[in-house]
């Protein structure tokens, strides 16, 4: 239904106006991983950080997850959804092939007016996504975007792989961005990838390469499959990189950053990373223990939680960083106006 204006001309400021998240009720813990794969919660801990996930409800999808932290993101910005004019949904879990996710979640708030995109770029998807809204705002061809970063893991998930099952879990969060105003927001963005490095990290079949058939789905290849070792090497590197090439990019030094918010992979990549940025590790928000991985959802569960708790403050300079399969990377930088 909604359409993006032509663009106005010149560079607007961009500012976050709202965050929201939402984790679906049902908690799986470490130990309930006990008596479903060869695992142990000791074990979990110590590699991962992680004690427990949220699983969504069987009736429930990735839009459903996602229209709730959306909500939330619109009730904290105080508009309402007809004011969005761009709704981003990075997602690699769709609810179905196609439409996109955001058409799904357009629907389900009444965002009438947005144009809606859904993007795939794995755990780097929600940085992605504010980078993509932050320059359709900041050239004007939008006022009011909202970004949803919405995952049902779960149903992407081999249950019987133990390499894989205990590292992720659902749920969503959304922030909601508006162009115009005197004080500057978000700062800059950086954004990689590597498509030679796609087979460390996929789901194998279900689309045009491997059509889903009764081979495929005997053969679980509509699963996540992953080699661990290779991605946290990936991981660690083009994380620090990509945050170092942010704040030079930007001239901000690294004793200035107030709060670093990473995706949440792995306790031990985070921690990896901090050393080699020398941040910190009480700099950085980390809600791994409670989620898991959470994909494309985990930098807005993270930074809403944050700004809810009352961890980040007016004036906070964020510095956002992700790695994911793809491989994609990136990097944001904001001040916080709220
Ligand atoms: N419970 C018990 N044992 C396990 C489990 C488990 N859940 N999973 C694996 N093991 C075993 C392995 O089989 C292996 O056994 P073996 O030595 O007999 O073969 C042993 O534990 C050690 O395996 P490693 O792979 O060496 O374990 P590692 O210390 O590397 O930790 C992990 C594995 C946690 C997967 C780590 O490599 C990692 O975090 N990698 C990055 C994962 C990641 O970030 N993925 C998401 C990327 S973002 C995205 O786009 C989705």
């Amino acid at each position: 239904m909604g359409a993006l204006k032509s663009n106005r001309g010149g560079l607007e400021n961009v500012l976050v106006i709202g965050t929201g998240s939402y984790a679906p009720e049902r908690v799986l813990t470490n130990k309930d991983l006990e008596k479903i794969v060869d695992t142990s919660d000791e074990w979990i801990a110590t590699r991962t950080g992680m004690r427990e996930r949220r699983i969504a409800a069987d009736g429930q999808a990735t839009s459903d997850l996602g229209a709730e932290a959306a909500k939330r993101a619109l009730q904290s910005a105080d508009i309402s959804a007809d004011e969005i004019d761009l709704l981003i949904v990075p997602t690699i879990t769709p609810d179905v092939p196609w439409p996109n996710t955001a058409c799904l979640i357009q629907n389900k708030i009444g965002a009438v007016n947005a144009a809606c995109i859904g993007l795939e770029a794995a755990c780097t998807g929600f940085i992605y996504a504010i980078e993509t809204a932050r320059n359709y705002l900041a050239s004007g061809a939008a006022r009011t975007a909202l970004v949803v970063g919405a995952e049902k893991m779960s149903s992407i998930l081999d249950w019987e792989d133990r390499n894989t099952c205990v590292l992720f879990g659902d749920g969503a969060g959304a922030v909601v961005l508006r162009a115009g105003g005197d004080e500057v927001g978000m700062i800059g963005s950086v954004m990689g990838s590597d498509g030679s490095l796609s087979e460390l990290l996929m789901v194998p079949a279900g689309g045009s390469r491997l059509p889903t058939s009764e081979q495929t789905v005997c053969d679980r290849l509509h699963y996540l499959k992953m080699n661990g070792r290779e991605v946290y090497k990936h991981a660690v590197s083009n994380m620090t990189q990509s945050a170092i090439d942010l704040l030079e990019k930007t001239g901000v030094s690294k004793n200035e950053i107030d709060w670093l918010i990473p995706h949440q992979a792995n306790m031990r990549i985070i921690q990896a990373v901090s050393r080699r940025l020398k941040i910190p590790m009480d700099k950085f928000i980390v809600n791994i223990e409670k989620y898991g991985n959470t994909s494309g959802a985990s930098i807005g569960l993270a930074l809403d939680e944050a700004v809810v708790d009352g961890r980040i403050k007016r004036g906070d300079k964020i510095l956002c960083v992700a790695f994911g399969g793809g491989f994609t990377w990136g990097s944001t930088l904001m001040v916080w106006t709220k």
